[in-house]
């Protein structure tokens, strides 16, 4: 399992320290949520400060776009230097195009589904993405408390994964992730956990990082 933290729940007034804490946690990737008060009902941060954050961290930036239309902003992102951009079914229109666009900038790319959409689309796109990110809340917010349908669903993402040959493709989960439910959306398939709340709101970051793997550990 990739224990991946959302800065969302980070000290915003210095988030260039919270990353060196993090590389120094030995945490490996860093999941940055992009809001543009639109497609959610909140607002972040865009490419700008991607880019000031790529200047101090190693990390692998996972890049989640809650964004519509996000197709209008891929070149941003990676010239901002994100590693992989993650878009919403929801939010593109042209899923496909979008999704192998990302790729052809040389990024990993990511499909998320929210909470109440159907993986139908899944079928579809299997071949474009190397990542899949299940919703575990209707995303704008950290805090928010774990919808338990999550966990058929990550089993479902897996199945359709599994049918179209790609066993290599992560199923992440985000929103409501803790301790308590790492076990078993692992155990469901899940690859990669974000964590804002839980994660952040416990330090120290080295001692978080290992009660999680420790969790995980659990439902293999
Ligand atoms: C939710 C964001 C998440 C959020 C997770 O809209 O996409 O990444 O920060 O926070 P927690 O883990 O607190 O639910
Ligand atoms: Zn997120």
């Amino acid at each position: 399992m990739i224990l991946s933290p959302s800065l969302l729940s980070a000290d915003f007034a210095d988030l260039g320290r919270e990353l060196a804490e993090l590389e120094a946690a030995g945490l490996a990737w860093a999941h940055l949520d992009v809001m543009d008060g639109r497609f959610v009902p909140n607002i972040t941060f865009g490419p700008p400060v991607i880019k000031a954050l790529r200047r101090r961290s190693g990390l692998f930036f996972d890049v989640h776009l809650m964004v519509d239309a996000p197709e209008r902003y891929l070149e941003d992102f990676r010239a901002a230097g994100a590693d992989m951009l993650v878009v919403h079914a929801e939010a593109t229109l042209h899923l496909q195009r979008t999704l192998a666009e990302i790729r052809r900038l040389g990024m990993r790319a990511g499909v998320a589904f929210n909470p109440a959409t159907p993986l139908g689309a899944l079928e579809y796109v299997a071949t474009d993405a190397d990542m899949v990110l299940i919703m575990g809340v209707n995303p704008g917010f950290s805090g928010q408390a774990f919808l338990p349908t999550t966990y058929a669903k990550v089993r479902e993402a897996r199945r359709i994964l599994d049918g179209h040959g790609r066993q290599d493709v992560k199923i992440q989960v985000d929103g409501g992730v803790d301790p308590d439910n790492t076990a078993e959306l692992v155990r469901c398939g899940a690859d990669v956990l974000v964590s804002g709340s839980a994660f952040f709101g416990a330090p120290p970051y080295a001692e978080r990082l290992r009660t999680f793997m420790n969790a995980a550990r659990d439902g293999k």
